[in-house]
């Protein structure tokens, strides 16, 4: 997601160089054959599991950029250090109660997240007993490496990359930021109170929607619960709830702290968003299109947290805390931290972005959920609105 101050909502979208094209023809080419194969119309999680995920072509399996400004949008830990040193803090807490255990970041994007936690835990003396990278693509891991080879080189050598959740159970700390936004999504439309889910098809003018009545009950429970009008067009992130059940089997004790944007459910799904959250990335610019340069953009939804809760819930694991971003960091001494720092203009600029309701404040949230926690969790201490779930 990029950050209000450097977003262009709409607008004119830069055109891609030759090659990059190319590289998304490749991509549209091998989606249409996967179209065929399915005889009327590859349902629209699958198409974004591709565009964003097509080994050696997908959005996040290939070369892009992605991150930073020269990419198509910025996170939260690539602003600087203080988010880092806040998520540090919370971390260091927790392995204060726990004792022992591992740190496991998932889809680490660079890497800065992890570098910066682990230099926080080095000062407070709480370093795990072991680093986790779940990371599927190559090129990421190799950023990650060379990150953490130059930030932190006596250290990397306790690192392990996974490509899944470890199969065993463990004990430790789970960080997931910006991660679960980047799931495929199940899109559907109701229509006469039944939800129609969304496929897509390809024409000679490119890709297009298609809707079938194919709900498997995550929909039609969507639309009773909220009570979802007629032409009311939304999105369910089931791959997202399945992620957090698998893991909550497997964490025995320990929080997974999940950093994303979103609302509660009754927010996510008011009668108002009436076009559901689907939202494409692309140099800094933001539009709703998922056909527009197939792997050469980010495709994202908002998080139900509501959803997050229950799906954690499921596999016995309860919410600790739940806040906005901005309530979170400064629980954890962000404007302390931002006074220490010598760069007074640098230091404003990170509390401003990450603060403000207008930027990542209000929209991203923080959720702990926990397992065989007993101390309160010092990022809630000055705001928790677990009860609006
Ligand atoms: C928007 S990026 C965020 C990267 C990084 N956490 C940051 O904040 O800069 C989303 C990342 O989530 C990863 N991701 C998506 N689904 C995942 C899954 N099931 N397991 C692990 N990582 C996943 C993607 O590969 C991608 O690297």
């Amino acid at each position: 997601m990029s950050i209000g101050g450097s977003l262009d909502v709409g607008g004119h979208i830069p055109a891609p160089s030759a090659d990059a094209l190319a590289h998304s023809q490749r991509l549209v080419a091998m989606i249409e054959a996967s179209i065929r194969a399915e005889h009327g119309g590859l349902a629209f999680d699958r198409f974004m599991e591709a565009a964003l995920y097509a080994p050696g072509l997908g959005y996040y399996a290939a070369g892009a950029r992605k991150f930073g400004p020269e990419g198509d949008f910025v996170t939260a830990p690539e602003i600087g250090s203080l988010f880092g040193q806040c998520v540090g803090q919370q971390v260091a807490g927790i392995f204060e109660e726990l004792g022992h255990g591992v740190l496991l970041e998932a889809g680490p994007g660079t890497g800065r997240l992890m570098v910066d936690v682990l230099e926080a835990l080095t000062i407070l003396g709480a370093l795990p007993d072991a680093v986790f990278l779940l990371e599927t693509s190559p090129e990421l891991r190799e950023r990650q490496h060379a990150l953490l080879r130059r930030r932190l080189p006596d250290y990397v050598a306790r690192v392990t990359w996974l490509s899944e959740w470890p199969s065993d159970g463990f004990e430790g700390v789970v960080l997931a930021n910006e991660v679960l936004d980047a799931m495929p999504v199940t899109r559907f439309r109701v229509a006469a109170g039944q939800p129609l889910v969304a496929h897509v098809v390809h024409e000679a003018s490119g890709f297009s929607w298609d809707w079938h009545n194919t709900d498997t009950g995550s929909a039609t429970r969507l639309i009773e619960r909220y009570a979802l009008p007629d032409d009311y067009t939304t999105e369910v992130n089931e791959r997202a709830s399945a992620w957090i059940r698998d893991l909550g089997r497997r964490l025995h004790r320990g929080v997974l702290l999940v950093i994303d944007y979103g609302f509660p459910g009754n927010e996510y799904y008011h009668p108002d968003r009436r076009d559901g959250t689907l939202m494409c990335h692309y140099r800094h610019h933001a539009h709703g299109d998922p056909f527009s340069y197939p792997g050469l953009q980010d495709i994202t939804s908002h998080v139900d947290f509501s959803a997050i809760a229950e799906a954690g819930a499921e596999s016995g694991l309860r919410v600790a805390g739940f806040s906005s971003q901005g309530g979170f960091l400064l629980s954890l001494g962000l404007l302390e931290r931002a006074e220490a720092m010598s760069d007074a203009m640098a230091a404003a600029r990170q509390v401003k972005y990450l603060t403000l309701p207008s930027e990542m404040g209000e929209l991203f949230k923080v959720m702990a959920l926990s397992r065989g926690i007993k101390q309160p969790l010092e990022g809630f201490s000055l705001s928790d609105r677990t009860s609006a779930l």
